[in-house]
């Protein structure tokens, strides 16, 4: 297979012009291999499906872009952080704060989330429009995430600026950049007193207590440990889902059709977030390292190298969806990749669904005919994140911003 078909970090993966790529690699490369990183990139659906369960792969060298093909260490708690151990130690801690995001915890956070949402878009309407990710996605998701973790929510906003500089990224330099680095060592001091603040005063049943209570093995999950787990509950809180609303809101708008078809049914609109998270999930891949000898398509992939699942290309896998590039409200997809599957699903997928559903709700009620301004979109350049940094919304009956 053409070696030059593609790589992570050209700036083909940024845009439109990623898509046939993947058609080919799924086609004709379902274990494209790059020797430069000693990685098999995965494109089918069914392949990362069937592997991410298997314990020949372990994630307790990183999972990210950063970690495993840059070689730069992301965030602390290798081995021991619920997102970077493998079972059966995740297994526990996964099972211990598990209640915390079942689809009745989920439930219970509606009233808040909702509140949140009318306020900001109160506030929105007398400005004429909205960016669905900085002004109301991020700022939603980061009241949720502090709200389920045990942070104050008068830290929030600080705590959106630091998460946004953590994903900094620049033309000049691969993977994390001194900003991003700064903003990760800032996000760790942040988590410690966090930690020593719940150790003298425990809180109200919030997910820092629950890590404090954890025993496995009889021992208690170390400081490393309880950092990288709260850095993943924070940053995965925070900024995965405004891509996905924004992503939602833009696919509305190029369809009006399906945009009308939700202004006349609002109980479509978990419908059409599902959907939104299919066609534009935001993370370009995540991966793993194989510890034993495992097949793929004939080849055996070897301790020491490393598997990248490619979930944007599998969300739009022929094999799975019938004209997946069809983007379609009512799909109803029973399975997709966006939340990962298996040992490491996401523990936020129900407040994800919640949280995307009650804004969609809330800005249809509020302005059904919104507008984007598309020159004023800004999309991301990162290898990553694709999709929106900023999407504008202008509401049709307020006044221009
Ligand atoms: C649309 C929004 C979101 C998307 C697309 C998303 C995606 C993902 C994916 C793909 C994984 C699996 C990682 C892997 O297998 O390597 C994951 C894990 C995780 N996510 Fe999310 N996430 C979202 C929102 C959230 C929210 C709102 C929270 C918390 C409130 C959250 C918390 C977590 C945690 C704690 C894990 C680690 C689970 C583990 O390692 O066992 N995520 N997420």
């Amino acid at each position: 297979m053409d070696p030059q078909l593609y790589h992570p970090l050209s700036e083909t993966v940024y845009g439109d012009e990623i898509w046939p790529v993947f058609r080919r690699m799924r086609d004709e490369a379902p274990d494209y291999f790059l020797e430069e990183f000693d990685t098999y990139f995965l494109t089918r659906f069914q392949d990362i499906w069937d592997l991410l369960p298997n314990p020949n792969l372990s994630i307790a060298r990183g999972q990210t872009t950063v970690e495993l093909l840059l070689g730069q260490s992301a965030a602390p708690g290798q081995g021991e952080a619920l997102s970077a151990a493998d079972p059966p130690y995740q297994t526990a801690i996964r099972a211990a704060i598990m209640k915390l995001f079942s689809p009745n915890s989920a439930r219970r956070l509606e009233p808040l989330a909702r509140e949140f949402t009318r306020r900001f878009l109160a506030e929105a309407r007398e400005r004429g429009g909205v960016d669905a990710i900085g002004e109301l996605g991020m700022r939603l998701s980061v009241r949720i995430a502090c709200t389920i973790i045990g942070i104050p929510l008068e830290e929030s906003d600080r705590l959106v600026s630091d998460v946004n500089a953590f994903f900094d990224r620049s033309d000049e330099t691969e993977g994390s950049t001194p900003t991003s680095l700064d903003a990760r060592d800032r996000l760790v001091d942040f988590i410690d007193e966090l930690i020593d603040g719940h150790r003298r005063r425990p809180g109200d049943g919030d997910l820092v207590d629950a890590l404090l209570g954890i025993e496995v093995d009889g021992r208690r999950m170390t400081d490393d440990g309880l950092r990288g787990t709260l850095i993943t509950g924070i940053v995965g809180g925070t900024e995965t889902l405004p891509k996905v609303f924004a992503a939602c809101t833009y696919r509305l708008w190029q369809h009006p059709d399906q945009r009308a078809r939700v202004a006349e049914d609002p109980s479509l609109c978990g419908d059409a977030f599902w959907e939104a998270l299919r066609y534009d999930m935001p993370t370009q891949m995540l991966g793993r390292t194989v510890i034993r000898d495992t097949e793929l398509h004939g080849r055996v992939m070897t301790p020491g190298q490393k598997v990248m699942y490619l979930w944007p290309a599998a969300n739009r896998d022929e094999r799975e969806f019938d004209d997946p590039e069809r983007f379609d409200i009512e799909r109803r997809a029973p399975r997709i990749l966006s939340f990962g599957h298996a040992t490491h699903r996401c523990l936020g997928a129900n407040v994800a669904q919640l949280e995307g559903r009650v804004m969609l709700e809330e800005l249809m009620a509020l302005d059904p005919d919104y507008e984007i301004a598309e020159d004023e979109v800004v999309r991301l350049r990162s290898e990553f994140f694709r999709g929106f940094g900023a999407l504008p919304i202008r509401f049709s009956n307020g006044v221009a911003a």
